[in-house]
């Protein structure tokens, strides 16, 4: 009886611990109520239903205590099955919890800081959420974490504004706080260092700052992994590293170390993965790599080496048996061929010599490589014929790139490859008119570049169709002729260039994935249309096509998009206004359309531009006072509008680092005013064709005009350089409208004419030493030339018609040694034509026509020598009026002088075709400039 009574209490005191359910009441009515919070698209936590929680998906209890032990939520499908919401602080139930994991979707809360009172948590993963915030210190508590991951987050910035936290986290092995803002943090090594269990430790583009000095002691040498890819290097490879004696993969790229590398890295014998990427090393001590007999994978891209490659391979590991995989040497200034030394390493899988000036044939023994699946051997100097034969060496090649050498690629059109290619490069491969078609069994192409060929053929009907996976096609500078796929939305493409070829048709409906998009200089028409937001396009360029419609509010939907080009087309109606809140919007090119309205007012309050361009267009209101807080700004090119009132005297200011301030034909009136001069930066001054007035005040503090240095802002030069953007300018200079390349601009101007400017030429025009054009014709100018415009050594072009000048021309004007273009004529010059030097050469004798009381040669007119009023000639009575036969010698001269213009212009004008030469660097200079705008937008994200 008593044994029963002991038996019947036994039960139900067990029943009470540990239910027969398998699951702790308690507990399950914290994941409901956590459950509660959760917004579930794809229904995936269905199965939270019924009273055994551990049965639920994701759950895991305690085999004997029944508690929750782990919480898996990671979302492996794709984004329409992440879950969002809020994260219940109910999960402070789960007591035991040990492992938690809501990686990969798409909560967007701060930091839980309650995780930290989950005492016995070992495993913490938030990381590929949008969780944003500061990382709270709490985290500080969890001392048994083992492993905690906050990094890759998709958007929002997270960051920390220090890590003692870290300090306490005694037994973490694995920690990744990639793509954390750590910018703040100022000692983070010291936190790190407090850890002797870290095993792995990834901290990539998170903005540390990598110091060169060693520590007193260091603890955590049993790192194995150490990621610090794009942190700030203050000097050389730091000293700690090299007592990390475990340590097998190592990536400090994009860290801009200086320096040799160190023998001491031959030390670090467990090391299979060394990525010194984008560095600026000197070179490289003997031994530092040699001894490293597990190497299997090596990135030296863009390091600063230079010299004869073959100097440097010796270098390369020199063990029993070679076991590099992975070798990428390209962006060095490597010169030398791939004789004897690429040959012989026979295990590579993966080799990247590209930018480098390599020079020869390709050896056959590499085409022989056994293992190569990626060859890349773009933009070099290689030479020779590559056909059929070398190729079908290659059995396992998946990624091929003969880019930009001197190679010509001969395939006849039906070969039928033996392998299957997903990369392929032949862009400057000398293909001629028919289009490639032995590319069409490669259907699982992502990335095909024909660029800068002769291909001018039809694009082949199924090219689309086979080649769906495309992510990046360059097939730009052919004359292709063909049309976009209807069905281009759906095509998973990032990069699409299709510029300088014969395309045609309407703009099909955008795909999401687009990053890039170039489809200038073809024939494009129909309106633009986005019927999604393109989330992440960076570049966008239709320039010089026939497009039509209105510019669609969609486009305001991009939160990266920093180039914008639409110039050259004719597009209609009003900018919307949306457009200037992008906070990336860098480059706004909307010239020679027809357009309307305002500028968007908020440009340059949420970002920073660089170039306005909304030129031929008919915009107008007062000089936009929203460009008052655009100090980014380099060029301005308002030209030939309908604005007018007076310039606001805010532009000295506030528009310190334009270069190029283009006004030219618009409605502007008033005077110009003294700021001007503190433009330090201008280049290119065009206020013509405008009615503005008064005199000209001091605008000596033009230093840049007056200095020596020309210089070009970076952001904007990977634009050019990258072949993203070109700015052409439209310079009229020596009476001839030229468009030069923003790149190729050595032209430094200054444009006043057809204004109603007077009073004295300021002799502060005569300090201007680089100054190339000065044109101050058709205004009221008076008075005489000051004789120190004979200093401005560059001036090319020197035009002064059509004023009330008067006096005599100054002698010092035959200093002017650069001068090919002048123009003096109807004024009421007078006196003997000045000669000698330069002015010898400028015989025509229309630029002196107009005035009277000239004479002298190139004029017909003879001065009585002796005599301050000679301007009386023998045959006074043809006067300044010229007979006809004189007249017609006057027009062959014209004519000869306008054809030698030409002769020299002609090649200043803009070469379209070099920019080709820099397209294959797009790749590494936009990776680049993508990490430095996600670094820019988290912190601008974080400050507001
Ligand atoms: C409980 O689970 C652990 C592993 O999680 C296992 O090693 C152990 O054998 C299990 N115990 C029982 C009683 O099932
Ligand atoms: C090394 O780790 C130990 C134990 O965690 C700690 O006491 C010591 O302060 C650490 N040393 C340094 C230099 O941080
Ligand atoms: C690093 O290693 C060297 C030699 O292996 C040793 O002499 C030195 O004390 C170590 N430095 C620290 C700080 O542990
Ligand atoms: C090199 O790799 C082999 C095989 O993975 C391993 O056994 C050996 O310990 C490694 N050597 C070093 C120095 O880490
Ligand atoms: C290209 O190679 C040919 C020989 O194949 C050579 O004659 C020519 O000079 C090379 N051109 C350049 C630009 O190197």
């Amino acid at each position: 009886m008593c044994h029963l009574l002991l038996s019947t209490l036994l039960i139900v005191l067990w029943a009470q611990t540990l239910p027969i359910n398998g699951c702790i009441d308690g507990e399950r009515r914290a994941l409901i109520s956590f459950k509660g919070r959760i917004i579930d698209p794809a229904n995936r936590l269905s199965s939270w239903e019924g009273r055994n929680c551990c049965k639920w998906q994701g759950v895991e209890c305690h085999n004997i205590t029944g508690r929750v032990v782990k919480l898996n939520l990671r979302n492996t499908n794709d984004d329409d099955s992440a879950l969002n919401g809020e994260i219940s602080p109910s999960l402070l139930q789960l007591r035991d919890l040990m492992y938690l994991d809501l990686s990969s979707n798409d909560f967007a809360t701060s930091v839980p800081s309650f995780l930290g009172s989950l005492k016995n948590l070992q495993y913490l993963n938030l990381s590929r959420t949008y969780i944003f915030g500061t990382i709270p210190q709490h985290l500080g508590n969890l001392s048994n974490l083992k492993y905690l991951d906050l990094g890759n987050m998709k958007s929002e910035a997270i960051y920390a504004d220090n890590l003692n936290w870290l300090m306490h986290l005694k037994s973490l092995k694995y920690l990744d706080m990639s793509f954390v803002d750590l910018m703040d943090v100022s000692n983070w090594l010291a936190a790190v260092n407090k850890l002797p269990s870290l095993e792995q430790l990834l901290l990539g583009v998170s903005g540390i700052t990598i110091r060169s000095n060693s520590l007193p002691h260091i603890n955590f040498t049993s790192l194995k992994v150490l990621d610090l890819n794009s942190g700030i290097a203050l000097n050389t490879l730091p000293l700690w590293l090299w007592n990390l004696t475990d340590l097998a993969h190592l990536d400090l790229s994009y860290c801009s170390f200086k320096g040799l590398i160190p023998h001491e890295l031959g030390n670090l014998r467990s090391l299979n993965t060394v990525l010194l990427r984008d560095n600026d090393f000197k070179g490289i001590f003997p031994k530092a790599l040699n001894p490293l007999c597990n190497l299997t994978n090596l990135d030296l891209s863009y390091i600063g080496f230079s010299g004869e490659v073959a100097m440097w391979t010796k270098e390369l590991p020199s063990c029993n048996r070679n076991i590099l995989n992975v070798l990428k040497l390209s962006g060095n200034n490597l010169n030398g061929s791939l004789f004897g030394w690429l040959e012989k390493m026979t295990e590579l899988v993966s080799v990247d010599v590209s930018y480098n000036s390599l020079t020869g044939v390709v050896p056959i023994g590499v085409w022989k490589l056994p293992m190569l699946t990626k060859l890349d051997l773009s933009n070099n100097l290689f030479e020779g014929v590559i056909s059929e034969v070398e190729l079908s060496y290659m059995k396992k090649l998946k990624e091929l790139g003969l880019s930009a050498n001197n190679l010509t690629v001969r395939v006849p059109k039906d070969w039928t490859p033996t392998f299957n290619l997903l990369v392929i490069k032949l862009g400057s491969c000398r293909l001629r008119r028919e289009f490639p078609s032995w590319i069409k069994s490669f259907t699982e192409l992502t990335y095909l570049d024909l660029s800068n060929n002769a291909i001018s053929d039809k694009l082949p009907s199924w090219f689309w169709n086979t080649f769906h996976n495309l992510q990046n096609l360059d097939l730009s500078n052919n004359q292709i002729q063909g049309r976009l796929p209807v069905l281009l939305q759906f095509m998973a493409l990032s990069n699409l260039n299709l510029s300088f070829n014969q395309f045609e048709g309407p703009l099909a409906p955008l795909p999401e994935s687009l990053t890039s998009l170039d489809l200038a200089n073809n024939f494009f028409s129909g309106s633009l249309q986005i019927p999604n937001p393109l989330l992440n396009i960076y570049t966008l360029r239709l320039s010089n096509n026939n497009i039509v419609g209105t510019i669609p509010i969609s486009i305001c939907k991009s939160p990266y998009l920093s180039l914008l080009d639409l110039s050259n087309n004719n597009i209609s109606g009003e900018v919307p206004a949306c457009l200037g809140r992008s906070q990336a919007l860098q480059i706004l090119d909307l010239g020679s359309n027809n357009l309307l309205g305002h500028i968007p007012d908020s440009l340059c309050s949420t970002g920073m531009p660089l170039v306005i361009r909304t030129s031929n267009n008919h915009f107008d209101g007062p000089f936009p006072s929203f460009l008052k807080q655009c100090t980014t700004l380099m060029i301005l090119d308002l030209r030939q509008n309908k604005f007018l009132g007076i310039l606001p005297d805010w532009i000295g200011e506030s528009l310190t680092n334009i270069t190029i301030l283009n006004l030219r034909n618009n409605m502007f009136s008033g005077s110009i005013l003294t700021q001007l001069g503190q433009l330090q930066y201008l280049q290119v001054l065009d206020l013509s064709h405008n009615n503005l007035s008064g005199s000209i005040p001091l605008l000596a503090n033009f230093s840049k005009l007056s200095s020596k240095e020309l210089e070009f802002n970076d952001d904007f030069l990977s634009y050019e350089m990258s072949g993203y953007y070109m700015y052409y300018m439209v310079l009229v200079t020596k009476s001839e409208e030229l468009q030069f390349s923003k790149t190729s601009l050595l032209v430094e101007s200054i444009d006043l004419s057809a204004n109603n400017f007077m009073g004295e030429i300021p002799e502060f025009f005569g300090k201007l030493f680089k100054l190339q054009n000065l044109n101050l014709s058709e205004n009221h100018f008076t008075g005489k030339i000051p004789s120190n415009l004979g200093n401005m050594k560059s001036l090319e072009s020197l035009d002064l018609s059509m004023n009330d000048l008067f006096g005599e021309i100054p002698q010092t004007l035959s200093k002017l040694t650069s001068l090919s273009y002048l123009n003096m004529s109807y004024n009421n010059f007078s006196g003997k034509i000045p000669t000698g030097d330069q002015l010898q050469t400028l015989n025509d004798p229309t630029i002196y026509i107009g005035n009277p009381y000239l004479c002298g040669p190139p004029l017909p007119i003879a001065c009585f020598s002796n005599s301050t009023h000679s301007y009386h000639s023998d045959n006074e009575n043809e006067g300044g009026l010229l007979s006809v036969e004189w007249l017609w010698m006057y027009i062959g001269l014209l004519l000869g002088f306008v054809i030698g213009f030409w002769v020299v212009c002609g090649s200043l004008l803009l070469n379209r075709s070099w920019r080709y030469a820099y397209f294959n660097m797009t790749d590494n200079l936009f990776g680049r400039f993508n990490v430095t705008i996600a670094l820019l937008l988290a912190k601008l994200c974080r400050k507001k």
